[in-house]
């Protein structure tokens, strides 16, 4: 054992852990930190089953009925932390402008002075996990490490799930391979000889999820929950990766990717980046309709892709996580039965209702039960729900599951070469305006369109709901750096390609929101997705029909495939329609948003702005 004290502490260093800068930085945090011990986690099953024991005992997560849902947890937060923290999340870099308008800035030197004294003993009374963990398969050319040092025994359960933990990271690492550094506490401190009294320790009043990206260090205090925790995720795989994929030439995205094949079992691979809780983990589950025998979806990845373009002159995604860290309300076994399937066993549920059996129930799962006990741990029933409005569980409720539950996974998912990318697909929640597909002429349209993405909120992230934000690549809260840069980037990659003489990627924007005047959504959505999945296949192919227009080419109704659903051209008019008015003032929109980018946005943009108001107003 390699084992220095410090202050009466033990570092507790396995013998096996060689790399000399992560043995002094894990020195240096538990010195600021304080723990009362450090736990080095070797991802093992029995490990995870230790600490999920713990847990339960400490109240944080109930054991769920095993006949029902064999080793499965229900954790219930702290109603104060219950989504991503977007106001206090900070990208501090140098300058201001590399940060960009659309990030919280602060100087790393001020940060550093404002974190440091909240550092200063915040693990007291905890245990300090190390926590090594792969994004990407282990050892790949592709794959990055980080190591998250926390004092929450919940965030080690998720990671071992969300990611590649345990001790072969070390091996990887070696004596010294490169790492980011995580650094995340729940903000709880305990007063000497104090046993913890809550379930769910976080700090109800401060708050920061804070990212350097020049030197790729991640600092997050105060929450327990999601991205703001699970640091290999947002922190990690999203915002410091964006920065490294910018200096490298590759792209780290806010997109599901899955495989589609077709009858004849030609494959293709869709990379398709919707904003939070907008369909991600539906779209990468789909299951094709009845019209669409001997199709078949599969999933590569349903939240994070890294993608890299290869000498072919293709650009090749994998997907940096492990498991899913999903949305619960609405998801049923109509909408989208791959996931109930992967939800049988082995799953950490968040902020759900539990049953009196011992299951556990949210909105839109099925027939609510006669009683359930809440994610606030009250008494629930159809009855309180209707005269309060309670809700059994919270909206941004979520499911914590390794990715080989799910019985659609891809056999390519793990591949370390990745897949090659055939289109990207870009969409947000719009109840008006954005019709249900349109294709970009070209990769600069296709950009203009993603640049321009608007979104109406969702309880993924604390604040507003249904709001209509602009949420360019649905990166808004996870891009690192300058939004206009990483536009400039994406148009670049492009312009590499193209000159290496490749064929790009086809670029197309989704909406399944439309709604009527009863604000019922018209398009049936889920499974059904699939018919405007083979429009673009068809597209591809460049044997698909559309109809050129002011931003794009849309499908007219006899362009798609309508065997096995009764919907109506009336209907398909409805989300199709564009709407010169609507269009006039959504432009005025784009127009603010480059007005708050105009620090380096690329001149291409302002150009596709300016022949789309000019075909608009023709
Ligand atoms: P994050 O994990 O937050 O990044 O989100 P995600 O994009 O993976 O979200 P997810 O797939 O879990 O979306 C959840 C919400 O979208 C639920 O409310 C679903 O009912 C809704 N949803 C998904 N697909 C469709 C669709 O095709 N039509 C409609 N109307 N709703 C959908
Ligand atoms: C999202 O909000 O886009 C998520 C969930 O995928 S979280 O990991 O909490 O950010
Ligand atoms: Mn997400």
């Amino acid at each position: 054992m390699n084992s220095p004290v410090m202050q009466g502490l033990t570092l507790n260093t396995p013998s096996y852990v060689k790399n000399a800068r992560l043995i002094a930085w894990v020195a240096d945090m538990a010195a600021l930190c304080k723990p009362d011990t450090v736990v080095w986690c070797d991802g093992s099953d029995e490990e995870y089953a230790r600490l999920c024991e713990q847990l339960v005992s400490a109240g944080t997560m109930k054991r769920l009925n095993p006949a029902k849902r064999p080793n499965s947890f229900l954790a219930c937060s702290d109603p104060s932390d219950v989504a991503r923290v977007e106001d206090r999340t900070f990208i501090c870099s140098e300058r201001q402008e590399d940060a960009g308008p659309t990030n919280n800035w602060k100087a790393p030197a001020e940060m550093r002075a404002t974190l440091q004294p909240l550092f200063d003993g915040c693990m007291r009374g905890r245990t300090m996990y190390v926590v090594p963990f792969s994004m990407g398969p282990l050892g790949s050319p592709i794959a990055h490490i980080g190591i998250e040092l926390s004092d929450s025994a919940y965030v080690a359960v998720n990671m071992k799930l969300m990611t590649r933990m345990g001790k072969a990271v070390f091996e990887v690492l070696g004596t010294d391979g490169e790492f980011v550094p995580c650094v995340h506490t729940v903000g709880a401190p305990l007063a000497s000889g104090e046993t913890d009294q809550t379930a769910w320790p976080c700090n109800p009043t401060t708050k920061y999820i804070v990212h350097y990206p020049e030197t790729r260090e991640i600092w997050s205090y105060g929450s327990g929950y999601g991205g703001n925790a699970l640091l290999g995720k947002k922190c990690f795989a999203l915002r410091i990766a964006s920065t490294m994929g910018k200096q490298q030439g590759w792209l780290a995205e806010h997109m599901l990717i899955l495989g589609v094949t077709n009858p004849e079992g030609k494959k293709y691979h869709v990379a398709a980046a919707f904003p939070s809780a907008c369909g991600k983990t539906n779209f990468a589950m789909l299951i094709p309709p009845k019209g669409f025998e001997g199709w078949k979806v599969t999933t590569i990845g349903d939240d994070i892709a890294w993608i890299k373009p290869r000498a072919d002159g293709r650009l090749y995604a994998i997907n940096p996580e492990a498991g899913y860290f999903g949305v619960a309300p609405g998801t049923n076994t109509l909408t989208n039965p791959n996931c109930m399937a992967s939800l049988d066993r082995d799953v950490i549920f968040t902020n759900v209702a539990l049953t009196d059996d011992g299951d556990i129930w949210w909105e839109g799962m099925s027939d609510a039960p006669a009683h359930a006990v809440d994610w606030q741990g009250k008494d629930w029933t159809p009855q309180i729900a209707k005269e309060t409005g309670a809700k059994a569980a919270h909206p941004n409720a979520r499911f914590t599951v390794a990715a080989t539950n799910n019985p659609a996974l891809d056999p390519a998912w793990d591949d370390p070469a990745g897949v090659p990318i055939d289109a990207f697909i870009f969409g947000g929640r719009r109840s008006t305006t954005v019709p249900l597909v349109t294709e970009a002429r070209d990769w600069t349209e296709g950009v203009y369109m993603a640049a321009t993405m608007g979104s109406e909120t969702t309880a993924a992230a604390f604040g507003a709901q249904g709001v209509v934000r602009r949420d360019p690549f649905a990166m808004l809260p996870f891009t690192g750096y300058n939004m206009s840069d990483y536009f400039q980037h994406w148009l670049d990659m492009g312009k590499k390609l193209r000159d290496q003489g490749a064929k790009l990627p086809g670029i197309f924007c989704v909406n399944w929101f439309r709604k009527d005047e009863a604000g019922k959504f018209v398009w049936p959505g889920f499974g059904e997705n699939m018919r405007v999945l083979k429009w673009m296949i068809d597209r591809l192919e460049g044997r698909g029909q559309g109809t050129e227009h002011a931003f794009g080419v849309s499908p007219r109704f006899e362009d798609i495939h309508w065997d096995g659903l009764n919907f109506s051209a009336e209907q398909y008019k409805t989300v199709t329609h564009i709407d010169r008015a609507a269009w006039g003032k959504e432009l005025e929109l784009h127009s603010e948003l480059f007005a708050q980018l105009a620090h380096h946005l690329p001149r291409e943009l302002e150009e596709t702005k300016a022949k789309i108001e000019k075909r608009l107003a023709a």
